[in-house]
């Protein structure tokens, strides 16, 4: 399995990421010594998916606290730097978690914060392989079929976590028990997460897949060729309204009107209880360039104006059930305004 993220001491500390920009032409990783170069891999996708950016957020604080003692940075430069990696990109609540759970460990030196970094980065791995377990038994009794068929969007596997992963682990669950029909995964407009990623993760598994477009999801659902939607999580607020790729809630609108169960997973780090509900999440907009063009080459006319938000919020109402690894909730059938608290970390 793919090692998205790791902290390397030889041939000096720093942080190993694949960069995942350029999968899958290329397995290349980025070697990332200093607090600009963390936020450059956060800003342009290099690292991506909310655990992966939880285990990054702990770890950039490692890397910010090497580049202090070597440039003689006072306290609060440090803390600006520390802020800058946390800041990074708005919507995964795993990003600023990973930093603020080790800054208290700041006082104690680099090797608490590492210490602290690597439990996270441990804790992730085994939450998702159990709350891939537990999300398997819930689709399986939920469909009562035999061979589940399901659609995915975005990337969810171990690429966006630091082993294993979310929606993909169960995936990659129901199929290590014989259980999983075809897959199709939606090919994530704008930057192909799904196309260039998932398809990679799941062609290297051994995983029968189609690749479809974006816009086709919703009428493959509607025709019954598939039995469950599984989707990942960048933020899942109090009552179950969950922020996920944009293009997520089309699925669970389709999923509503079909039937069949729509499914979030995610680890309890991406349970977000300080925000009540979904439209207080802050949805990133990113470059309209990246809507405009493809693959650099400009795919609307010159002038032509982009709207890029990255992510979108699905309401609790449409969510048949959240997964982590602490248990399952049901928030289409059990609302509650601290609906979460139940499966929180
Ligand atoms: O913009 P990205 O690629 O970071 O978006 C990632 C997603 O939306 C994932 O579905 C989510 O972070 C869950 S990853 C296990």
């Amino acid at each position: 399995m793919v090692v998205a993220v790791e902290w390397l001491e030889e041939p000096r500390p720093m942080i190993r990421l694949i960069d995942q920009t350029r999968i899958p032409h290329d397995e290349a990783y980025l070697e990332i010594t200093t607090v600009d170069a963390l936020v450059d891999a956060i800003a342009t996708l290099a690292v991506r998916g909310a655990p992966a950016l939880g285990a990054v957020g702990a770890l950039g604080v490692v890397v910010a606290m090497l580049q202090a003692k070597d440039e003689g940075w006072d306290d609060e430069t440090l803390d600006a730097q520390v802020r800058r990696i946390r800041d990074a990109r708005p919507t995964a609540v795993n990003l600023a978690w990973g930093a603020d759970r080790v800054r208290p460990f700041v006082g104690q030196g680099v090797d608490a914060v590492l210490a602290e970094a690597r439990r996270i980065v441990e804790e992730d791995g085994a939450a998702n392989r159990e709350l891939s377990r537990r999300g398997a038994d819930w689709i399986l009794a939920a469909t009562g079929k035999e061979r589940v068929r399901v659609v995915t969007h975005c990337n969810t596997g171990a690429l966006a976590t630091t082993a294993w992963g979310t929606a993909y682990g169960i995936i990659h669950e129901l199929h290590r028990r014989g259980r999983l029909g075809l897959v199709y995964a939606d090919e994530t407009r704008p930057l192909l997460q799904g196309a260039r990623l998932t398809s990679w993760e799941l062609t290297q598994d051994g995983i029968d897949h189609v690749v479809e477009v974006d816009g086709a999801a919703s009428s493959t659902i509607l025709r019954g060729l598939v039995d469950v939607a599984i989707i990942g999580a960048d933020r899942i607020t109090a009552n179950g309204d969950t922020a996920n790729k944009v293009g997520s809630v089309a699925l669970a609108l389709a999923c509503r009107r079909a039937g069949i169960p729509f499914v979030v997973a995610a680890p309890s780090s991406t349970v977000d209880l300080s925000t009540a509900t979904g439209d207080q999440i802050v949805i990133e907009e990113r470059d309209p360039s990246e809507v405009t063009a493809f693959s650099g080459s400009p795919s609307a006319p010159a002038g032509a104006l982009g709207f890029n938000p990255a992510f979108d919020v699905t309401p609790h109402d449409l969510i048949s059930a959240v997964v982590t690894e602490r248990g399952v909730v049901e928030p289409a059938t059990e609302p509650h305004p601290q609906l979460l608290a139940r499966i929180a970390g």
